[in-house]
């Protein structure tokens, strides 16, 4: 009832061609499962009938085609090389209609791309905002000064983290940085590789409480996903976990982490005439 409901007002938002919500999959510490989990938060979305885009950016150690057993059609950076191809030439497609961009090797540090290569990745971004209801981002852990210019542009960050304190330590260097470029950035935390579940939600009340007490700005506890042996299983498998295992507790939890997001007012959909997107990221490299 609640996905028809969705569906619906998706469909309304596609036709006045309102702009994707855009969210990047981030994590202080490396490891941790973003990109298991962004392939498999992405293909929750298509089951429930959003288009969705997942795109690679951890430019030269992105792993999605491996992780879907797909073979990737192109990647960011031959679009960004070959002037002769099309941004949808670079969309693959896997077997259960996930779109994806794969992120390819041999790509310049993004801060020192030229105006003309910007430009060419800002419209090709621009045309994937128009043509889907989500772009979610995979990105390679940690904030650099690479990566943290598109950061800021995103809608939302979804902050990946275990319950090492190493890991948790680290997503709370990372919220600091990143909130100390920009208060107004939404952050949803996830717990990853939780044993048992309670032991996740204990831990991200505790880097909850953290962010509020410290930096004074509230975030939104997106879920907890359990430690289970069918990701690994499942990662040998070349197979997402939520498609070779659907009733495995990982993919329960899965699910039930899209559905409390799609029923949460982040997810809500952003006006075209809003400042969105695109127009943030050209503020920020071109100033303008
Ligand atoms: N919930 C889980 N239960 C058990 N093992 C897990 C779980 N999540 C991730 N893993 C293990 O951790 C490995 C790393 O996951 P993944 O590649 O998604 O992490 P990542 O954060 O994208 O890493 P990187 O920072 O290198 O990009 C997986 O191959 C799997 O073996
Ligand atoms: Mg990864």
């Amino acid at each position: 009832m609640k996905d028809q409901a969705y569906n619906l007002r998706m469909k309304m938002l596609q036709s006045q061609n309102a702009p994707a919500k855009t969210i990047a999959i981030v994590s202080g510490k490396g490891g941790v499962g973003k990109s298991n989990i962004s392939t498999n938060i992405s293909l929750s979305l298509v089951r429930k009938g959003y288009k969705t885009l997942l795109f690679d950016l951890d430019i030269g150690m992105g792993n999605i085609d491996i992780l879907l057993g797909s073979q990737s059609k192109g990647t960011i950076v031959d679009f960004l090389h070959n002037t002769s191809l099309q941004v949808t030439d670079v969309i693959s497609k896997d077997e259960s209609g996930l779109s994806y961009i794969s992120g390819g090797n041999g790509l310049a540090s993004l801060v020192e791309w030229e105006e003309e290569k910007m430009e060419r990745f800002l419209n090709g971004l621009n045309e994937l905002v128009y043509s889907h209801d989500f772009l979610i981002f995979d990105m390679g852990a940690g904030a650099t000064k690479d990566t943290l210019s598109l950061l800021m542009a995103m809608d939302e960050i979804f902050v990946v983290t275990t319950p090492e304190p190493t890991s948790l330590t680290d997503a709370y260097s990372m919220i600091k940085y990143i909130y100390s470029k920009d208060q107004t950035k939404e952050f949803l935390l996830i717990c990853n590789r939780a044993e048992p579940i309670s032991e996740g939600k204990e831990i991200l009340e505790r880097l909850q409480k953290t962010i509020e007490k410290f930096l004074n700005k509230k975030v939104s506890l997106l879920g907890v996903l359990p430690e289970d042996k069918t990701v690994r299983k499942a990662v040998g498998q070349q197979k997402p976990f939520s498609v070779s295992y659907p009733n495995a507790s990982i993919t329960k939890s899965l699910e039930h982490l899209v559905d409390r997001y799609l029923s949460s007012d982040e997810s809500k959909p952003i006006t075209a005439e809003k400042n969105h997107f695109i127009k943030r990221i050209g503020k920020m490299f071109f100033g303008r």
